[in-house]
């Protein structure tokens, strides 16, 4: 079974118990100051889960684009990847735990076929700290599945000291079982919603010898244990607590959010621990070994050359390649974008590949396994290779004489700044030739560039909350009525290229190749502001994605299921100013807006520009 199919199936399943596919949100967190990317399912849905409504209703499934930044430096084992698609289902106040887990049970057993005798589960021990109890209620349901094909599902506590104990079900701590966005119990801020979870794990045998073999050998293996025998193929996340002041309370309504990385079940449906082997995988590794002229798994050092390469090239295709796609920059998400292809070309290297220009060769690969999913990476394709060899260009030509110069000694800020190697680069290098580099000093270098803040960009998501505050809500607004008044302006092939708000500011990226004139400027500003003095009501609708198509919205026109897309329309009996396809939350009336400004027209990357504007005292 191929990975397209089984996310077919998944997404059918879930329609066939009353869910509505949505369509995935952008890997760009839209009005979320707290992340860079979109790492979870459930980021985009928070909204909803702290008990907004959902256009399309409260039983929704979908693939939703996942990248935890987090995990650069930790790829090459056989099942993390930073790019991945976590197919997911939630019940928005609907059905809970029982439902979701006989219908989980039935989609693995029945739908994938995996055999229940090496499905083991997990669920929360409890934590008397948080008052919050162990989650028997979970237990008794899952035995009533694995009872149904003939399998009495024992559960076991204190695996990680005990080992496998005969169990099936096995009872972790928070670290395990556990979720939000921002970890923990202790970890989460106040107004943050989670729950105890209960997550899938697939067993690839204790006769293949991964336990025995991996650094964990000396202790008992169990399905948390990091040894790669148990590969955890879902989290079911019972979403029924809010963190307040006094410690957590039930939401008002319970929800559920189920995640599973596609490629993981697919490895499980394939029964092979290696991710990498999956059909995802397959014309990448095919074209890698194909200009490498090695074979990935000749060796231990290849094998995660290779993986390292697959991983942050089909990583950087998707980022560049989202409708809010970013550019390799030494910012926020961009310098997330060129590290990766930097890291991917410096392993390339080292896997021997010699000529030029090879790391679009690779994208090609990734668009054309993923177009008919994912429409737009096909769409802005020549973006993407574009950028890519840019990059590469760039790196190759320092790439050499920057080893040369750190085997030398040379200050990591150098080698920053003149080499362009990213400081984590370094530090990988420098830890793999035992070479000591002086951090502290790098940082204060780079304080003094006024640039670190925003590179600490891994660290940033444990910012919490997303800010839905007033002020975001109001610059988000004007972020739809800038784009379409840059299209009147500009012409209608100006595109968002993504944005960023905080409390203060909008900033905004689109495509055009030119300086914005004054008078360009100036009339986009009169355009956003005449729609705030008419206080205009903005209209939410959901409406079928071909419809929304169809009536010229724009926005991320995104896989192919058939889904519904909420729409928002600010038009009064004279003219549309915009019409697009987004997730809100948006301010009720044009009116709350406040005067328009253009503080600054930059260039932000090749055919790309940057606007940062903000909003005055109201006006309406
Ligand atoms: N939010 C949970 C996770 O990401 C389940 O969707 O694991």
């Amino acid at each position: 079974m191929k990975a397209k199919e089984i996310r077919g199936k998944y997404l059918r399943f879930f329609e066939s118990k009353g869910h509505t596919i949505i369509s995935s949100a952008s890997i760009m967190p839209e009005n979320d100051p707290s992340t860079l990317f979109t790492g979870s399912g459930m980021q985009p849905m928070v909204p909803y889960l702290l008990g907004e409504e959902h256009p399309a209703g409260t039983r929704l499934t979908d693939s939703q684009k996942s990248f935890r930044a987090g995990d650069i430096e930790d790829i090459g084992d056989n099942r993390h990847t930073t790019f991945f698609e976590m197919l997911g289902n939630w019940s928005l106040g609907d059905y809970f735990k029982k439902e979701q887990i006989k219908w989980m049970f039935e989609f693995l057993t029945e739908e994938l076929k995996l055999d229940p005798k090496r499905i083991y589960v997990s669920v929360f021990r409890g934590d008397k700290k948080i008052d919050i109890s162990r989650d028997d209620e979970a237990v008794g349901f899952w035995q009533e599945q694995f009872k149904n094909v003939g399998i009495d599902a024992q559960t076991v506590d204190n695996a990680e000291k005990k080992g496998m104990q005969e169990g099936r079900i096995f009872y972790y701590d928070e670290k395990e079982n556990w979720w939000s966005r921002s970890g923990t119990p202790d970890n989460m801020p106040v107004g943050e919603p989670g729950g105890p979870d209960s997550e899938m794990f697939w067993d690839f045998g204790a006769d293949l010898k991964i336990h025995e073999n991996s650094p964990y050998r000396n202790q008992p293996c169990h399905p948390a244990c990091d040894c790669g025998r148990f590969l955890e193929i879902g989290n079911n996340v019972f979403m029924e607590y809010i963190k307040t002041e006094s410690g957590f309370q039930p939401l008002e309504k319970k929800n559920i959010d189920f995640g599973g990385g596609l490629e993981r079940l697919a490895a499980a449906v394939l029964d092979n621990p290696d991710v990498f082997m999956g059909d995802l995988f397959e014309e990448i590794r095919l074209k890698l070994e194909e200009l490498s002229g090695k074979k990935y798994n000749e060796s231990d050092e290849v094998t995660n050359s290779f993986r390292i390469v697959m991983d942050h090239l089909r990583g950087a295709t998707f980022i560049i390649g989202d409708n809010k796609g970013v550019v390799p920059s030494n910012t926020d998400q961009g310098y997330i974008v060129r590290r990766l292809i930097r890291r991917a070309v410096r392993y390339g290297k080292q896997l021997g590949i010699e000529k030029n220009n090879w790391t679009k060769e690779i994208a090609e690969v990734v668009i054309n396994k993923y177009k008919d999913i994912y429409s737009e990476l096909e769409e802005n394709k020549s973006f993407i290779l574009e950028q890519l060899d840019k990059e590469e260009n760039q790196f190759s030509k320092t790439l050499e004489k920057g080893l040369r110069e750190l085997e030398k000694g040379t200050d990591p800020f150098v080698l920053f700044t003149t080499y362009g190697f990213p400081i984590e680069m370094t530090q990988e290098l420098a830890e793999e030739k035992g070479i000591k580099i002086n951090i502290k000093d790098f940082e204060k270098k780079m304080k003094e560039h006024q640039e670190l803040s925003r590179t600490a960009s891994a660290g940033k998501f444990k910012g919490g909350l997303a800010d839905h505050s007033e002020e975001t809500t109001r610059l988000h607004t004007a972020a739809h009525l800038l784009l379409a008044a840059l299209r009147k302006v500009l012409g209608n092939d100006v595109q968002q290229k993504g944005s960023n708000i905080t409390a203060e500011r909008l900033r905004f990226d689109f495509s055009y190749d030119e300086k914005m004139t004054d008078e360009q400027k100036l009339e986009v500003e009169n355009l956003v502001n005449e729609a705030i003095q008419k206080d205009i009501r903005i209209i939410c609708e959901e409406v079928p994605l071909s419809e929304a198509k169809e009536a010229g919205a724009v926005g991320a026109f995104e896989s192919k299921y058939g889904e519904r897309v909420k729409v928002y329309k600010i038009a009064d009996e004279e003219k549309t100013f915009s019409y697009e396809i987004c997730g809100g939350p948006h301010t009720e009336r044009t009116g709350e807006l406040g005067q328009f400004k253009i503080t600054k027209e930059e260039s932000s990357s090749a055919g790309v520009r940057r606007i940062k504007a903000t909003l005055g005292i109201r006006i309406g």
